[in-house]
């Protein structure tokens, strides 16, 4: 087993080395050709956890998953003008090669909300949308039919790319608002959400991504849901890994579930308290048997990802 981490560690090491080396990050044979192997690697069924690893082997990591960012951003902006130049761009989202991944994703998330959400909210924040929102658009058309989405990126040239994607749309256009802020600059406002999305790239490192959660936990109503992305395994090599047990201090963890399949991202459903939080008191609730606070997946083992929407 040591064996099979060692290897994996040192061909990803290799591939960080060629990605590096690339002068452009925009989708071309080489670029896509680079980042199918590593995610080929990174999807390899491993017990690696990439935050016990060398301190040099994590830097690289840390430059990994911003290359990994970039690339990613790149690769959405090109599919959101390609999709954005179609008569009816809604009708369109499937040339996007990630697709059925992101549908995946968005049918996990709503399943897990719903186990822990008693209705469904009428509005809703996502922070980090980009400008191919697409857990956004699928969530609004497949599953919450009637929610107002309020999309948060910094990126103002990504939300105006987004917002072309909808606003063909009667429904849409209307139910899907697009605000230019840095999510550290949101405060306010995020009282009047129920429920608030975070993409697995806002918070690029441990150090960002502990200051967002941070912020979200002081500013988000009493009672309010957060669902996160994290990473898991070889998969922390692609995206930030949230660690549950020091990140979350803010917030209750009702359930976690790390994907097996070609979904990269792990989700995590926790609840700001509604009164005075004691996690010393949760961590003890935690170990008693049947008390559903860190459920690890368990609750949610059963669910079936399927492609039905
Ligand atoms: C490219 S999208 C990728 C979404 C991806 N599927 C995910 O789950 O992370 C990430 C977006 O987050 C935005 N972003 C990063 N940090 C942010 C912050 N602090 N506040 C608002 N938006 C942020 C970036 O501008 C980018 O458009």
């Amino acid at each position: 087993m040591e064996n099979q981490q060692e290897l994996i560690v040192g061909k990803v090491c290799e591939i960080h080395d060629k990605i590096s080396k690339l002068g452009d990050l925009n989708p071309s044979n080489q670029v896509n050709d680079l980042f199918s192997q590593l995610v080929k690697l990174c999807t390899t069924p491993c017990e690696l956890d990439v935050t016990k690893l060398s301190q040099q082997v994590r830097e690289t990591i840390a430059d990994l998953i911003r290359l990994c960012g970039k690339a990613e951003g790149l690769l959405e902006n090109h599919y959101s003008s390609l999709i954005g130049s179609q008569e009816n761009p809604l009708n369109h989202m499937k040339l996007f090669p990630y697709y059925s991944n992101y549908h995946k994703l968005s049918h996990l998330e709503f399943s897990m909300l719903t186990t822990h959400c008693t209705q469904l909210p009428n509005k809703l924040a996502f922070i980090g949308s980009g400008p191919l929102p697409l857990t956004s658009i699928m969530l609004a058309t497949h599953y919450l039919p009637h929610t107002c989405i309020h999309n948060y990126d910094m990126d103002p040239l990504a939300n105006a790319r987004a917002f072309n994607l909808v606003s063909t749309d009667p429904d849409l256009s209307k139910r899907m608002l697009f605000h230019t802020s840095d999510v550290l600059n949101v405060s306010t406002v995020l009282k009047e959400y129920n429920v608030v999305f975070l993409a697995a790239l806002v918070g690029m490192d441990q150090h960002e991504k502990t200051k967002v959660i941070d912020h979200l936990g002081k500013h988000m109503a009493p009672g309010a849901i957060l669902l996160l992305r994290s990473a898991h395994g070889a998969r922390g090599f692609l995206y930030p890994v949230v660690d549950v047990s020091h990140d979350l201090k803010a917030f209750e963890v009702l359930s976690v579930f790390h994907p097996t399949d070609e979904v990269i991202n792990s989700v995590i459903v926790a609840r700001k308290p509604q009164g005075v939080y004691s996690p010393v008191l949760a961590s003890k609730c935690s170990q008693l048997e049947g008390f559903n606070f860190f459920n690890h997946g368990n609750v949610i083992e059963d669910l079936t990802v399927d492609d039905q929407a």
